[in-house]
């Protein structure tokens, strides 16, 4: 049974009840007919920053953002008819100012007769819920222009197959469209315009594939092209920030087995993020390198990407292939890229690895299994 002991303010506790109470990770609370709290647990000190003796001296509306509180006045005035329960999310105000979000579980004691005695609360800090929910969103919202991306290829595709149709017609029957003085000159022009369209072409088979979930099929790929492709789709910021790209080994056929689409995503989502690592740097280098390594008995194709950015700092390296942790702003990251890149490659039984030197740069190695020719994985 335990022995029972008077709290502050009479409120009776239990001493085995009191170390479980002080070990929930949510704000326990009780406050009387007037409001004042009677009990809190430590988790109360610990997140609004007050001792557990002030917390006692203060009344449960003083923990509220004043904006709200007229609005906490009436919730607790409906908890006092009995029976009642609420659960709402608030905002509570720390003593350092902080807005912390909570969702609270509030419900009321009475006594025989059937009077209010007081309050019993759950608190839960819920910033961390928020902030993943806000993630999602802004994740569902990309995914949203994902679909957009699919109608926007169909509309684009009609008008570029007619560029290069007329484009094709003007230079099959050159002579008859220009005069010869010229024509050498109009010939280079027409020429420069069908290696666009084609740019254009090949831009958008890339963009309808990521949108069909073709992305399952597993087929034989030349890792070097596949690292040429994933180029390709970055080469809008590569261009912009002027980045030089040196590539290793591109001659070399290595193959691996999987899903294309897949495997592209994953080194164009590391080759994105170290574009992104070099915005602010001066010196701007992207070097990428396959060569075939052996682990375990197992034969991979090891591509090595290395930038010359902001690099990780040693304490976070851990962090950076958990889903949601992103160190840009809103709007710029989602922090779900590589947490996706290690899902794929883990089901592709490859390996990706970081190493990483803060204010010098970055290399992520991703070990893809390696095959001879066509066929399986060898394993
Ligand atoms: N090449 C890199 N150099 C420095 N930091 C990196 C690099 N690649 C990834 N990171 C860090 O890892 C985080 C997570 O990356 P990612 O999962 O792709 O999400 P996002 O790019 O949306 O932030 C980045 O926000 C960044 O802090
Ligand atoms: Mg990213």
């Amino acid at each position: 049974m335990g022995s029972y002991r008077f709290g502050a303010k009479g409120f009776v506790t239990d001493s085995l009840l009191e170390p479980l109470l002080n070990s929930l990770p949510d704000i326990i609370h009780s406050v009387d007919k007037k409001g004042n709290i009677i009990f809190t647990n430590k988790k109360a000190s610990h997140l609004l920053g007050y001792t557990h003796e002030e917390l006692l001296s203060m009344s449960v509306f003083d923990l509220y953002a004043p904006e709200i509180r007229t609005q906490v006045k009436k919730g607790f005035a409906q908890l006092q008819e009995k029976g009642k329960m609420t659960f709402r999310e608030s905002l509570l105000v720390a003593k350092s100012g902080e807005i912390i979000p909570v969702e609270i579980r509030s419900f009321g004691v009475y006594n025989e007769k059937g009077e209010f005695i007081r309050t019993f609360s759950m608190l839960r800090d819920i910033r961390e819920m928020k902030e993943m929910r806000d993630n999602l969103m802004h994740a569902e919202r990309l995914g949203g222009i994902g679909q957009l991306a699919s109608c926007v290829v169909h509309d684009i595709h009609n008008p570029l197959m007619v560029i290069q149709l007329y484009t094709e017609m003007l230079l099959q029957d050159s002579s008859r469209y220009m005069v010869p003085e010229s024509s050498d000159e109009v010939e280079e022009y027409l020429h420069q315009m069908q290696k666009a369209s084609e740019k254009i072409q090949k831009l958008l088979n890339h963009l309808r594939n990521f949108s069909r979930k073709q992305s399952e099929v597993k087929e034989t790929a030349k890792v070097n092209d596949l690292i040429g492709d994933a180029l390709f789709m970055v080469m809008n910021k590569i261009i912009n920030q002027g980045i030089r790209v040196e590539r290793e080994n591109e001659d070399k056929d290595y193959s691996t087995y999987g899903a294309r689409i897949q495997l592209e995503q994953v080194l164009m989502n590391i080759i994105s993020n170290a574009c992104d690592a070099m915005k602010a740097s001066d010196e701007k280098s992207l070097k990428i390198s396959i060569s075939k390594e052996k682990l375990n008995q197992n034969n991979y194709i090891k591509c090595a990407i290395t930038d010359s950015g902001c690099g990780i700092p040693q304490g976070s390296i851990d962090k950076v292939f958990s889903s949601f942790y992103t160190t840009k702003k809103m709007g710029e990251g989602t922090g779900i890229g590589l947490s996706i890149c290690n899902d794929i490659i883990e089901s592709h039984e490859g390996k990706i690895q970081v190493e990483s030197e803060f204010g010098v740069g970055t290399t992520f190695i991703v070990l893809f299994p390696e095959v001879k020719k066509t066929g399986k994985s060898k394993k």
